[in-house]
Formats: structure tokens, sequence, C-alpha cells
């Protein structure tokens, strides 16, 4: 895979490209896709999450956007129904009201704090009247895994530049109610089941999964 100069992208290069993955299984499922909808995956990586939507029997009309270059790249070579572009999610170059649902499945933990306010901003402006919005972020020790994972990949000799961050749920929900959104289902879960058992390991190594409703 030809290097890519976005800092984002290096964190994100170690990731499996999956027509099956787990995450992205999940997030279709809560999506709950239907003839007519328009969706945007807003840091949609290599398209995994969009593979899985363009075999859905439904007709929907599928959007990606990633800041790699790389990554839209790659996930041109596996798409044939969705329209793809490079670009930041604290600015999306899209009309107004454009989305009913919009996926952000593992990228607000790669976002400043001044970022993660333009991004629930933006998408904000993008969603239209009860849009639902599927949105995963890791928890605290999730995140310390990922830098385990880059501190053995710089000592295997790649240069890596640490940018993730840990936002407490209430962060990310308090954000989105303040433009209106309504949280209708929050969980934390594991993908590993040893780990989804326990409450408490889930809590520090899992993900927290947040579904918002635009209010009217
Ligand atoms: C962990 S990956 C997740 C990719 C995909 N959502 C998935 O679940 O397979 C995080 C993605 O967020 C992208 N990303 C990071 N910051 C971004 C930003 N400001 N705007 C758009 N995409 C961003 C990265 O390039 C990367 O592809």
């Amino acid at each position: 895979m030809k290097k890519d100069s976005n800092k984002n992208i290096a964190m994100y290069s170690g990731r499996a490209i999956s027509d099956e993955s787990p995450v992205c299984k999940k997030a279709i499922e809560l999506l709950k896709l239907k003839s007519g909808d328009v969706l945007l995956d807003a840091g949609c990586g290599a398209g995994n999450l969009l593979v899985l939507a363009e075999r859905k029997k439904v007709k929907v009309d599928l959007h990606g956007i990633d800041i790699s270059e790389t990554n839209i790249r790659i996930a041109k070579g596996r798409l044939k129904k969705t329209k793809l572009k490079v670009g930041n999610i604290t600015k999306l170059p899209y009309k107004s009201k454009k989305f009913n649902k919009i996926a952000i499945i593992g990228v607000l933990l790669y976002l400043t704090e001044e970022e993660l306010e333009k991004a629930v901003e933006e998408t904000n402006r993008v969603s239209s009247q009860n849009a639902v919005i599927v949105i995963r972020n890791n928890q605290p020790l999730n995140y310390i895994g990922n830098r385990i994972k880059l501190i053995l990949s710089m000592l295997k000799g790649k240069k890596i530049t640490f940018t993730d961050r840990y936002y407490h749920p209430n962060k990310i929900i308090s954000l989105f109610e303040k433009k209106g959104f309504k949280l209708t289902r929050f969980e934390i879960t594991a993908e590993k089941k040893i780990i989804d058992c326990n409450p408490i390991l889930r809590k520090i190594f899992g993900s927290a999964w947040y579904i918002f409703r635009k209010g009217d």
C-alpha cells in the first residue's frame, strides 16, 4: 500500500480491509437501511461498511467520504454503486439536509476537540429531519490497545504519529444533544466474547455505540 502523507491513515494502515467486518455488520444492522435512504459513511476508510451496504437488496443512495486518499482509492476498487470523495468530516462537501442515515464508525477518536465540535455541526447540517446517526467510538483501553499496537509497529521501524484521543460518552452525547439530536440507543460492547461477558472489562476495553435521531 502506498504511504499516505496524512497521519490518520498511518494510524489506520494496520487495520484489515474486510468484506465481513463484525463492527461494520453491527453498524449496518443498526442503520436499518431501506429503499429511498440516503446514506453517508463519514470516515468510510477502505469501504468495509459500504461493501456490506451495497450487498443489501434495498435501493439506497450510498456515499462515502474519507480524509485519506489512499483509503478512498482502495474503496473505489471495491465498490460499484457508492459515490466516494476525499474530504474532511469537519467540512463535509454536501448540501444541507442531504442524508437520512449517517455512519461514523471509529473516526471521532482521531479528531481534536475543536474538530469534534465541527464534525458534530457538519453532521447536523447535512442531516435531514429524523435522520439516524450511528456512531462507534473507542472506550479508554481500547484506545490504549491501539497505542500498544502502534508502539509495536514503531519497534518494527514504521514511522507513526500518535493522534488518537479518548472522548467520554457524556461529551459526545452532550455535543449531539446541544444540536437537537436525541439519543435513542447507547451501549458499550466488545467484539471479543471474553471481554464482552465481563461488564468491567467491556467498559474499559470495549467500544461505545450511539444512535442519535435528529429532532423536529
Ligand atoms: C479506524 S478507521 C475506520 C474506517 C471505517 N469507518 C471502518 O470502520 O472500517 C478511521 C478512518 O477515519 C478516517 N479519518 C480520520 N480523520 C478524519 C477526518 N477528519 N475526516 C474524514 N475521515 C477521517 C481515517 O482516514 C480512517 O480511514
